[in-house]
């Protein structure tokens, strides 16, 4: 093109210490800052990282759901077909912190982000060849049948709503922080960043889903089966950590920069409250898991993830996740 081949100096010489086009440099992003900070070295550890679908051998796991009954295939399905939807789900709602980034200029966080989209749409292929190749459904009408529906949960003491936070509130807070992205306010933008990211890596990615992850790894090992389930869970596990700490650290960045924003991320935790002080489904349909494991863990992420966030944890939370009275299950199906 033309323009490109304008020089970049408006003295003409191309080189020399003439001052530069400031729209020139503008198109260049890259910086030593940049290469030796946080979120680039994230960028580093996942291409190093990157691990493919194809090396993972589905044959064993083939072998031993014909082994297994049928109320413990619909037991396991009841979970692998949640991840299968929300692996789908994050993949497909990432595009608004992408352009978030771009719209505040964070070239490395948009360079972080390629990887993760890419992960996510690995854990989503992986899930994909295991419900195909190991349970023989792929289908959306094939897989649906096995969905657990958390509108059906109902908290016996009427103190907790479920709502679904992979489902119903990335969607609505991906829709705000695209449409501020697009205004170009970057006081909003920021504050529709820490939301949705307070909902998508620190709730859903950084609480809630690593329980589920622990059971189905437990629960493979307690029946000596699904040595590819279980590797799969191990890989997605590690890209996960990434995900979630690029998450929380952003949040920190931006919390840092205006503290108002601590509340939003209390907020968000708080619409999404009954989801995370309840019970994981599954956490009580397979014998020989341990519940309270799991309640256990996460407060410890929910502290992992408020340390990281720079923000003070919310105690009542705390407190509710491990009162043995409330132990209603979120996403039980009803009847
Ligand atoms: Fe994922
Ligand atoms: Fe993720």
């Amino acid at each position: 093109m033309a323009e490109e081949t304008t020089p970049a100096r408006t003295d003409g010489s191309g080189n020399g210490s003439g001052s530069l086009d400031p729209d020139i440099v503008r198109r260049f992003h890259f910086t030593r800052e940049m290469v030796n900070g946080p979120v680039y070295r994230k960028y580093k550890f996942a291409i190093d990282r990157v691990w493919n679908v194809d090396d993972l051998d589905f044959a064993q796991d083939a072998a031993d759901w014909e082994r297994i009954t049928p109320e413990q295939r619909e037991g396991l399905l009841g979970v692998t077909v949640r991840f299968l939807a929300g692996e789908q789900a994050v993949t497909d709602e990432l595009v608004p912190m992408i352009a978030a980034s771009h719209a505040l200029g964070r070239f490395d966080w948009v360079t972080y982000l390629s990887t993760f989209l890419m992960e996510e749409a690995k854990h989503a292929e992986f899930f994909m060849r295991w419900h195909s190749e190991v349970a023989g459904v792929l289908e959306p009408e094939e897989v649906a049948r096995h969905f657990l529906v958390r509108g059906a949960t109902v908290d016996p003491s009427g103190r907790f709503e479920v709502r679904d936070v992979l489902h119903e509130a990335l969607p609505r807070y991906g829709k705000a922080l695209l449409e501020a992205s697009m205004a170009g306010d970057s006081d909003e933008i920021e504050r529709a960043f820490v939301r949705f990211s307070a909902a998508y890596n620190a709730f859903v990615e950084g609480v809630l889903t690593m329980p589920s992850y622990e059971i189905v790894i437990d629960t493979t090992k307690l029946w000596g089966a699904f040595p590819a389930l279980r590797e799969g869970f191990r890989l997605i596990l590690m890209d996960e950590g990434r995900h979630i700490t690029f998450g929380t650290g952003a949040c920190k960045v931006l919390i840092e920069g205006n503290p108002e924003l601590e509340s939003v991320v209390h907020e968000v935790f708080d619409a999404y409250r009954g989801n995370v002080v309840g019970l994981v489904e599954y956490q009580k349909a397979v014998p020989g898991l341990e519940v309270q494991k799991y309640q256990d863990q996460k407060v410890r992420h929910y502290r992992n993830r408020c340390r990281e966030m720079g923000i003070t944890p919310d105690q009542e939370l705390i407190d509710q996740i491990l009162d043995p009275e409330i132990d209603f299950v979120v996403g039980h199906q009803a009847g």
